[in-house]
């Protein structure tokens, strides 16, 4: 067997990030915090492809207006944001047809049992609403998302594991049945940020009405704020920080000294929450300032954000391609170039 310093040892692929999130809302500090963010941190530290799920989010928006306005406004926040078109590639879940090819050829070797396991589905099965077959083979489609670009690594919030692990899977059956065509990826947490809490301490989503929007109206942003739940201690008792939802939030967003400060002052207790609202209130306010005027420059400029989509469904389509086609050839599907229908 070869060793690591054998010269036949296989070097392990290079660092390709890719990750999916949905247009259906604004971001909330979860989106953020479990993701955004960590997307930023790895598009310097190899290659990376990170995509806005239209094709997910038609499982929810089905108005195509508002569905074109949300795609639109996702790219401009994930630029103003930092993510770098110069570095990743930035691009619209739908541009890129040949995922969808792929995902039929992994629903083939899926079997419903682990569809059924899936809790995107369950959860809406036990509350007794209607799910479509889009609900159900939604993770064969993200599954389809991740292996179409060779990914090793997908940056992601906890509630997404179960999804990576499903990609797996199928990665492994049909790598079992045709041969080594997929590379199997692994998820990437971030710690503290795995499952940032919503208003109300459950985790932060937009299904249970607990969000805070990255880029909120500061005035609602307050609000929201304000109205974050807290416990009846008394002002005078010390507290634990850990476990506190106010307190994770202002860790994510405060400077490393204000976080010291804020954990001292829970644990020396005598203070009221309001004055932790309110604290939490600024340090939201500087955390996200430049992003927003950032922001505020791309929407002035919509053709910017379209010539980047652009550039990026072109650049993963390459990618995406090559992946496909490699599919293809091992469960026999192609035929050669000279096949109707396939273009070399
Ligand atoms: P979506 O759009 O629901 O969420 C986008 C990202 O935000 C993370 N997230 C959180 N992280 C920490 N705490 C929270 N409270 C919180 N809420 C959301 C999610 O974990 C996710 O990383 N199915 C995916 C989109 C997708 C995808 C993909 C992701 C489609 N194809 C391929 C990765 C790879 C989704 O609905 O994410």
């Amino acid at each position: 067997m070869p060793s690591e310093l054998s010269p036949t040892a296989k070097a392990p692929p290079p660092m390709r990030a890719l990750s999916g999130i949905q247009p259906t809302g604004r971001f909330h500090w979860g989106n953020y915090f479990g993701a955004i963010r960590q997307y930023i941190e790895l598009q310097t530290a190899g290659e990376a492809f990170y995509f806005i799920a239209d094709l997910h989010a038609l499982t929810t928006v089905r108005d195509p207006a508002r569905l074109r306005s949300l795609v639109h406004a996702a790219a401009v926040d994930l630029v103003a944001l930092g993510l770098d078109p110069a570095q990743a590639t930035l691009f619209v879940q739908s541009d890129v047809p040949e995922v969808t090819e792929l995902t039929w050829l992994l629903m083939t070797v899926c079997p419903m049992g682990l569809l059924e396991r899936c809790h995107a589905y369950k959860d809406k099965k036990t509350r007794g609403l209607p799910a479509d077959a889009g609900l159900f083979t939604y993770p064969v489609l993200m599954s389809a998302d991740i292996l179409a670009y060779d990914a090793t690594v997908v940056p992601v919030g906890e509630d997404q594991v179960q999804h990576i692990e499903v990609c797996r899977d199928l990665a492994g059956t049909f790598n079992h049945l045709y041969g080594d065509v997929f590379t199997l990826p692994k998820p990437r947490l971030v710690e503290g940020g795995a499952k940032v809490p919503g208003t109300d301490g459950q985790k932060m989503s937009k299904s249970y009405e607990n969000t805070i929007d990255v880029f909120e109206d500061l005035a609602a942003q307050k609000k929201k704020i304000m109205r974050i739940t807290t416990d009846s201690r008394p002002m005078e008792e010390p507290k634990d920080p850990q476990g506190d939802h106010l307190y994770e939030l202002y860790s994510l967003l405060a400077s490393e000294a204000k976080r010291m400060e804020m954990e001292a002052l829970y644990r020396r207790g005598g203070f009221g929450y309001g004055e932790v609202k309110k604290a939490l209130v600024e340090a939201a306010a500087d955390f996200f300032a430049t992003a927003r005027s950032r922001r505020a420059e791309l929407e002035a400029d919509p053709g910017r954000i379209e010539a980047i989509l652009a550039d990026g469904a072109a650049r993963a389509r390459r990618k995406a391609g090559a992946v496909l086609a490699r599919a293809r050839e091992a469960c026999g599907l192609s035929r050669g170039a000279s096949a109707p229908g396939r273009k070399a």
